[in-house]
Order: structure tokens, then sequence, then C-alpha cells
């Protein structure tokens, strides 16, 4: 097999929000059997489980990726585990610990073992208050204000070091708050975009910790895992970046959202109580200008705020009278 093909895929944070829904996603892609899905602690899904293997890795741990790389053959890694927004401002070292020490030993790992391809996903956090807040440009000021920001910002300059440098081929790309039905999100900012559908499903009510008016740039979980793949299988000739590509789908404002969870949900209401992570979210853009993404490797979103909402109501409806939610 040619080292342009992907043999063996390890992805890192298997058991999170986008790593679970990637990890049945390349399954159904490649082999079953050759994607090892790693997480720390948490207990893997049945699904997960029975769909191919499974590990117990600490990125920070580089003897623990080691064994996993050898004993599987891996060839390429998606490293999914991180700390998000929140969590790591309330924890920033453990933050610093996971996304920058954790990170430096997969790209060493990836040189060592002669890796063909490393996914880094870097996030809206890379911006802060300096940059513009509107159709927020591809090359701009990067001074983010959180300790996941800087680590992303790091992570991407990391990345755009060990290709240059080293001839790693790293990509990544700038993912918005992602919205999915599977797994909830652990800890970010943009948490409240998914934490509401369950709770118009469950309880009519929600308790929403940003304003009426905070705008974020946001994704379907489907597009997150067509960006993520599609970037990775792209000729490498086409792209001119690696490791930092603006991504968005569509930028709405919480009150927009009630609107449309109103639209099947006529009695719910959402009232707010802004927290800390007001200030966070006041910090990153409301839109973003991912033409570089568009250009270089096709990028396009298939759903827009209408569509997830529709998809969301309906699986989660399903989860909830199977009594899985
Ligand atoms: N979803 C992340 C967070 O809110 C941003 O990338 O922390």
């Amino acid at each position: 097999m040619s080292k342009k093909e992907m043999k063996r895929i390890l992805v890192t944070g298997a058991v999170g929000q986008i790593g679970s829904e990637l990890t049945i996603a390349l399954r159904e892609k490649y082999n079953n059997d050759d994607v090892l899905a790693t997480g720390r602690k948490t207990k893997p899904s049945e699904t997960l489980l029975n769909s191919g293997p499974f590990e117990f890795i600490d990125i920070v741990n580089k003897k623990s990726i080691e064994k996993v790389v050898k004993d599987y053959d891996v060839d390429t890694i998606y490293n999914m585990a991180a700390i998000l927004s929140a969590v790591g401002e309330k924890n920033p070292e453990l933050c610093w610990n996971v996304n920058i020490n954790g990170l430096y030993n997969i790209f060493d790992i990836a040189l060592e073992y002669d890796m063909t391809r490393v996914f880094v996903p870097s996030s809206i956090a890379v911006f802060g208050p300096e940059s513009p807040k509107e159709n927020t440009p591809q090359e701009t000021i990067l001074k983010p204000k959180t300790m996941y920001g800087v680590s992303k910002v790091t992570g991407e300059l990391l990345g755009d070091y060990y290709f240059k440098r080293f001839n790693l081929d790293v990509r990544g790309l700038r993912y918005p708050g992602i919205i999915s039905s599977e797994t909830l999100p652990g800890g970010g900012t943009t948490d409240y975009a998914v934490e509401i559908f369950y709770e118009a499903i469950k309880n009519k009510k929600y308790s929403c910790f940003v304003k009426e008016s905070t705008i974020l740039p946001m994704m379907y979980m489907p597009d997150c895992l067509k960006a993520s793949i599609d970037l990775m299988n792209v000729d490498i000739s086409k792209l001119k970046h690696h490791c930092d590509f603006n991504l968005t789908a569509m930028s709405f404002s919480v009150g927009e959202l009630v609107s449309e969870i109103k639209k099947y949900i006529s009695e719910f209401d959402c009232e707010y109580k802004p927290d800390f992570r007001q200030d966070i979210a006041d910090s990153w853009p409301r839109s973003i200008d991912d033409t570089a993404a568009r250009k270089e490797w096709g990028w396009g979103p298939d759903y827009d705020l209408s569509a997830v909402t529709k998809d969301m109501i309906k699986k989660l409806r399903i989860r909830f009278e199977e009594g899985n939610l």
C-alpha cells in the first residue's frame, strides 16, 4: 500500500462529542477494524465498542500513545482529544497539558512512526476581541483571551511548523460550535446550542448561560464530519493552508434558535442567566469567512438553521420515546 493511502486510523477523544460520531463515520468509510477508537477514562458507548477496536490511552502520556500505535500499526491520527473553552478557564493547567503537551506527543509520534497524515481540529476560539467580528477573515489578528484559544493558536502554528520543517502532513479546521444529537459536548461555550434541544424535548424549558442576542457561528454534525474527512482526503497539492482553515455553516442568535424550536414545541420557554461564558462568547466572531476552504478543497455545508432544528428534534424525540435521552 502506498504511503498516501490510509491503513490504520487512530482517533483520540473518541468518546467525546465529535470523536464518537467521527469514529463511526470513518468505520463506515474504511474497514471497521482499521479505525481504533481511544478515550481517556469515560466509558465508551455500546455502538463504539461493538463496531471496532477501543483502547484507553492518555495523550499526555507518550508511552500510552506509542503502545497503541505499535500494536495497531497506526499510520493516520485524528487527534480529537481536547479540553474545551469553559473547562479550560476553570482549569488552565489541564487545558495546556492536554491541548499542547498532548498534541506535541501526537506530532512527535507521527514523525517517529513516519505517519501518512494527522488531523488536528482548531476552533473559532483562536480569534479574540481584536479580530473583526463579522465575516472574520482567514488571515487576521489572533489574540485569544482564553487558555483554550491560546492552545488552539499554538496547535495551528505547531502543525504548520511540523509540515514545513519535517514534511509531516498535518491538516486542521477552525470548527465553529458543533450541534449534534448523539453525544453531548463537554465543557465548551457553544454547548448551549446543543443543550437547548435536549431540554426542549425533555422539559420544554431551558436556562441559557448566554444572552438572547448572542450570535456565534455554528454547524451541524453531518457537515462537521464531511468537512473533516474531506479535508483529510484532498490532494495535498490543492492546499495552500494546512492547519487553520476557517469553516462555518450558519450564524444565529439564541433568540432566533428559540423561535425555530417553538415552531415544533410551541410551549418551549427559554430564560437567560448569563455566566462567565458570556465573556468568552463575546470575544469570538459572530460570522466567519470560509472562502479559503471553499476554494482550496470544495467545502460547502448542507444544513442551515431550519434543517438542523428539524433533524435535531426528530432524532431527539425518538431517543426520548425510547427512554434514551
Ligand atoms: N465548541 C468550542 C467551545 O465552545 C469552541 O470550539 O469551547
